[in-house]
């Protein structure tokens, strides 16, 4: 019944307009007062394993029905194909919009182009798919500044700027079938590199590839067994540092492994481990001084932002988009709107009860 492709071909040059004339802010027209008419959202998640992919969907959920719209939300399971079938499912059951975080940057050609042809838009969410036409918008947070978030915290911790060194570190990176892990690896290395270049930082292992450093599936396990080889290799004598850990799931795997290599005594303390998403498990690790850092990108205003993105499509407005030019997925340049990380570590993690993000009980 919506037919919004065409309308999208017109949107997308009005976007830029609709900056230069009012930067960031809302303008009137993008305001969500006009509520569309309604509709069905298919939501398409990719994995039930990690508690941020739940409360992504329970969120655009809720928001979606605010609006008032129906929602069919699916997960992947962490399987591509998976996840692929289901998308084909929601374009037969004839959504009227489509909000989609893959699990393979990759593999969504077939059933993205089953949705163009349905005249069904899609959003990108969190995760940029790769190699299609058929992406209408992308909605993420800046992801290049969540690796240089990480860095940071690992140059502070460890003096880094006074010429303290030299300290071991290991790198880990995410699942290699994510667009976001390129953006982490590169942001985190542009801040690290000039240390490993002066040796206050080496790497005894010398996996600083990123090839070498990914986590198939962001799969702690499979981060835990990697730490544990690269101890027994390469740490007979000596003692880790650092490790770069692009996110909470990976971080508690790493963290498993030194414990059960005798790190987490006072004779031998944990290094310092970065994270990402501010997971409870990894928050209430922060508190007990294991892992040392992660980065709270709130998703329930990512997905606020998705929610706000398809209704102004479904209502023929102008979709507030902050970045035009940066986010090519190899076809075309698709028009993205970023919020910001923060830092969140042992000193300020109260942020997350202000935000309510969690309550003072769950911490406990
Ligand atoms: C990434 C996402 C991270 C983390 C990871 C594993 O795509 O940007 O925040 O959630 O997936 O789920």
């Amino acid at each position: 019944m919506l037919n919004r492709r065409a309308v999208l071909a017109s949107l997308a040059g009005a976007v830029s307009v609709a900056l230069t004339s009012s930067a960031c802010g809302k303008d009137s027209e993008g305001s969500s007062e006009t509520r569309s008419e309604g509709g069905t959202v298919g939501i398409a998640m990719p994995t039930r394993s990690s508690e941020r992919w739940l409360t992504d969907g329970k969120s655009v959920v809720e928001n979606l029905k605010i609006q008032g719209y129906k929602t069919k939300l699916v997960y992947g399971d962490d399987d591509p194909k998976v996840q692929a079938s289901q998308i084909e499912a929601l374009v037969k059951q004839g959504v009227n919009a489509l909000i989609i975080a893959a699990i393979d940057a990759k593999s969504l050609n077939g059933p993205l182009q089953q949705a163009a042809d349905a005249k069904i838009p899609v959003i990108s969410y969190d995760r940029l798919i790769l190699g299609t036409e058929n992406v209408d918008f992308y909605v993420s947070f800046d992801n290049e500044m969540v690796g240089r978030v990480q860095a940071h915290h690992i140059i502070k911790k460890l003096g880094l700027e006074d010429g303290e060194g030299p300290f071991n570190i290991e790198l880990f990176a995410g699942s290699p079938d994510d667009n976001n892990t390129k953006y982490f690896y590169e942001g985190s290395m542009a801040l690290l590199q000039p240390f490993l270049e002066s040796k206050q930082l080496v790497v005894p292992s010398g996996q600083t590839r990123l090839e070498q450093m990914t986590t198939l599936r962001w799969d702690g396990p499979t981060a835990e067994k990697r730490m544990r080889s690269i101890l027994a290799q390469w740490y007979g004598n000596r003692t880790v540092d650092a490790v770069l850990s692009p996110y909470d799931g990976i971080s508690l795997g790493v963290i498993s492994a030194l414990n059960a290599d005798g790190y987490g005594t006072d004779a031998k303390p944990l290094p310092v481990i970065t994270g990402q998403d501010a997971e409870l498990a990894s928050i209430k690790s922060i508190i007990a001084g294991e892992q040392s850092q992660t980065v709270y990108k709130d998703v329930r205003e990512l997905a606020r932002t998705a929610t706000e993105m398809v209704d102004d499509i479904l209502s023929d407005r102008v979709p507030r988009v902050n970045n035009r030019s940066d986010y090519d997925n190899g076809v075309k340049n698709v028009p993205a709107h970023l919020l910001q990380p923060q830092n969140v570590d042992k000193a300020n993690y109260d942020v997350l009860i202000q935000d309510g993000y969690y309550s003072v009980g769950e911490l406990k």
